[in-house]
């Protein structure tokens, strides 16, 4: 018995100093994000331990066998909230000078540890536009993410934009929760951008985990991942941060609005669609629908939390995809709840308002459908399966929509909508 636990002292010893002489320096979660500028594109990955001496970079090129570029990566250092209180060392780095269309392949690491080789397009804004738009997503119930893998490999999707709510939760387990999922969804995210902006479950410690493991495009004003705008050609994008009302953070949802009034002063894109995590509108089992008092604030606002809602019409928004609510229903363009209905809901012509779209099926721990709501008179379609939404930029004067069930016919196509504008 001693003699055993003599030898397990030693063996302890010895992994210790094993690892703390080469450590863990394997290379995970490999994801791609857009920096904003189109002739870019970001890498980032994460490493359990550091690198010491060493400077972690992306080589990429234009054919497997000859990276013969590289981009330095720069290193953060950070700790999960958990009780074990673990650091992660994330690193990123900015491949430049990239041509639109070209397919560049890449490996990131050090001299330590290479990953394989992924491979990207960049994307085009002068080309059409598809992409995979949802909430609500984690490895439990995940239904969405084979079906996203191979939409990804089969050339069908050029971004991701998941609108919060990942995991259940980044920072759970000590954040190993995190990591599983980071590196479930590696083989889509090293080969098409995943974007992100917070839900509820990332609020978690100042959203440690959203402005840790990701890098989205600079807003100005806290460079932190949290809200974010994107021109691409004919479209602009606008994602918002709908914790900062549901936590009461007043400073932070005004700064967040002059931004977002801003942004949309500079914007001359012909398309403007807004991505948030928390609902404006939709069905519920409650014949009001949603009316938490996050909801009503986010939409209507008071003194100290400036409302979206009016933003959103006097700026033309076109759409508004949310999630949150863990379904998929899809509304009519719509002025302070008062729905401007016309001659047929799957092909709306120069609206007047914003369509609303909720999109948080994508697959978590709890679901609902149409039997577990009360039709709005807004409402057009309410779906129980499972999927995301599938965004389509056509050309300046369409854009459509679908959601791709993702659980009962896999890939089928439901729901599809036209928007038309002159
Ligand atoms: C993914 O694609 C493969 C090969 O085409 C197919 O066999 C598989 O069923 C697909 N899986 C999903 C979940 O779509
Ligand atoms: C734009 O796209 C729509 C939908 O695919 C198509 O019907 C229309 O003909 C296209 N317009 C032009 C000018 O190509």
């Amino acid at each position: 018995m001693l003699l055993l636990f003599i030898f397990q002292l030693f063996f302890d010893f010895v992994m210790t100093a094993a690892i703390a002489t080469s450590g863990d320096n394997r290379v995970e979660q490999v994801h791609l994000s857009l920096s904003g500028n189109m002739n870019e594109m970001i890498v980032t990955w994460l490493t359990q331990s550091p690198l010491p001496n060493v400077t972690p970079f992306v080589s990429y090129g234009l054919s497997a066998d000859n990276l013969k570029w590289t981009s330095k990566a720069t290193t953060t250092k950070w700790a999960d909230e958990g009780e074990k209180s673990v650091h992660r060392y994330t690193h990123r780095a900015t491949m430049k000078n990239m041509s639109p269309g070209q397919r560049y392949y890449y490996s990131v690491g050090s001299s330590q540890a290479k990953s394989n080789i992924f491979w990207f397009t960049q994307p085009d804004p002068s080309q059409p536009l598809r992409m995979a738009i949802f909430g609500d997503l984690s490895l439990n119930k995940g239904f969405s993410i084979d079906p996203l893998i191979n939409a990804t490999h089969s050339g069908d999707l050029d971004i991701i934009i998941h609108i919060g709510d990942l995991a259940y939760d980044l920072q759970d387990d000590n954040g190993n929760v995190g990591d599983d999922y980071m590196n479930a969804i590696e083989p889509m995210a090293a080969y098409i951008p995943y974007m992100v902006f917070p839900g509820n479950h990332e609020v978690s410690h100042n959203f440690n985990h959203m402005v840790n493991r990701f890098t989205m495009p600079k807003n100005g004003v806290y460079d932190n991942n949290l809200f974010w705008s994107l021109d691409f050609g004919m479209i602009h994008f606008v994602s918002l941060n709908t914790e900062y009302y549901a936590e009461g953070m007043s400073k932070e949802t005004k700064a967040q609005y002059e931004w977002f009034v801003d942004d949309l002063k500079e914007n001359k894109a012909k398309w403007l669609i807004v991505l948030l995590h928390r609902p404006l509108y939709c069905s519920t089992k409650s014949a009001k629908g949603c009316h938490d008092p996050q909801d009503i604030i986010t939409r209507e606002g008071n003194a100290d939390f400036p409302g979206l809602e009016q933003v959103f019409i006097d700026n033309k928004v076109d759409v508004v995809f949310y999630g949150h609510k863990h379904t998929y229903e899809r509304m009519w363009p719509m002025k302070h709840g008062i729905p401007i209905k016309s001659e047929d809901s799957s092909y709306i012509k120069n609206p007047e308002a914003p369509v609303y779209i909720l999109t948080g099926a994508a697959g978590c721990h709890s679901h609902s459908g149409p039997d577990d709501s009360i039709a709005q008179p807004f409402s057009i379609a309410r779906l129980g399966n499972y999927g995301y939404t599938k965004f389509h930029l056509h050309n300046s004067t369409h854009i459509s929509t679908h959601f791709i069930d993702t659980s009962d016919n896999i890939g089928k196509p439901l729901d599809r909508f036209y928007i038309e504008k002159q």
